[in-house]
């Protein structure tokens, strides 16, 4: 898009259960050690909602936490993206859950976007676009799921993986004319969809046919993700930096999707990067699927580990599948 009104990152925030599920404690469900899932994941633990709590509440508080940080009043915000692939209802859309707790006012759009794991990106550039055109200015994005309550907790393979939280970004046009996005790309190929799915539970009409038991859980092929995301991802990033007109050593930070450590690090040797510009919060919250780039964002600038006045490359990837990357500028006052 030519002349384009750029985008400025406002304010982010995020939002994690307080019910902590480590290795060990898994080990009572099926066989498994803490042993095996940290050398294959860097996974030690993960946070899972209980009782009433669902990703509405998650998104909620992270949602308040950007709105707060921007400085951009909530009944000036006139578009909401929400981000879930395990949403804990189908509709409506979390964004209007959204529109109605945080008390948003003038009938502003609310929709939910399914890109899985790379949903963040895909709401951003989105809100990119939105914000380009001039069709809105100030804009809400929610990353939430509670994946605990549909990962089938007898398969070892998966509910290893995942972890429940939100993360949340306000974009806004930015008044100076300083673009924060530095380079934004999404991408999908649908074809390999079988390699992480979940069934929406449904019955026949019993006069049709007679209805057989479901599985509606999620369901991944790890070994075939896990190759998939190691031979393209990389490669995508150079492309991006490329597009970007920015060379790896440019960038201060990858702030990547917390899917596996080894995954990450196989990015962070093909930028070349030391440990320090590498954030990962893995380890103690485990795959957060779409809310995990916020959520590392947002961490690690209140522990210190991500400075701002910096650039960072974030980038997603997940069931579609999809993959997509964003290089941003990260300006003082975000979080
Ligand atoms: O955002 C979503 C994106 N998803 C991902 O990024 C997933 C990427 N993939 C992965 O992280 C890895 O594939 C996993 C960690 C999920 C699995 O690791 P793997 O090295 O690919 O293991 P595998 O599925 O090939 O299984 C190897 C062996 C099998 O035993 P046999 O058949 O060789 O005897 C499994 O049954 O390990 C066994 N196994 C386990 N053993 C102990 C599978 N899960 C477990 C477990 N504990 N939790």
């Amino acid at each position: 898009m030519t002349n384009m009104k750029p985008l400025r990152i406002a304010g982010v925030g995020y939002s994690l259960p307080e019910t902590v599920v480590t290795n060990d404690d898994l080990t009572k469900l099926y066989e498994t050690s803490d042993e095996w899932i940290y050398t294959r994941t860097g996974i030690k633990e993960r946070r899972l909602v209980s009782g009433d709590e669902n990703a509405i509440d998650l998104g909620e508080r992270a949602a308040r936490n950007a709105i707060a940080k921007s400085g951009i009043p909530a009944e000036e915000i006139d578009c909401i993206i929400a981000a879930s692939s395990a949403p804990p209802q189908l509709y409506p859309a979390i964004a209007c859950h959204m529109q109605s707790r945080l008390g948003i006012p003038n009938f502003v759009p609310a929709f939910d976007i399914t890109a899985a794991c790379s949903g963040t990106i895909y709401a951003l550039q989105i809100a990119r676009s939105f914000i380009g055109s001039g069709t809105y200015k100030n804009i809400l994005i929610v990353a939430t799921d509670n994946n605990s309550r549909l990962l089938d907790w007898t398969d070892r393979g998966s509910s290893i993986l995942f972890g429940d939280g939100a993360g949340a970004l306000v974009v806004t046009e930015a008044e100076d004319g300083v673009d924060d996005i530095l380079a934004l790309d999404i991408r999908a190929d649908g074809s390999i969809g079988e390699y992480i799915y979940m069934n929406m539970p449904g019955k026949t009409c019993p006069l049709v046919e007679p209805n057989t038991p479901q599985d509606c859980h999620i369901r991944m092929n790890g070994k075939e993700v896990y190759k998939f995301v190691v031979k393209v991802l990389p490669k995508y990033i150079d492309k991006c930096l490329e597009d970007a007109g920015m060379k790896a050593e440019d960038v201060d930070y990858l702030i990547p999707h917390q899917a596996n450590q080894r995954i990450i690090e196989a990015m962070q040797q093909r930028l070349g990067y030391a440990d320090e510009k590498v954030i990962s919060n893995i380890k103690y919250y485990g795959n957060t699927s779409a809310a995990s780039v916020p959520i590392a964002l947002a961490e690690g600038v209140e522990k210190g580990t991500v400075k701002l006045g910096t650039t960072a490359i974030l980038c997603g990837f997940g069931a579609g599948m999809t993959w997509g990357a964003a290089i941003v500028r990260l300006r003082e006052g975000i979080c």
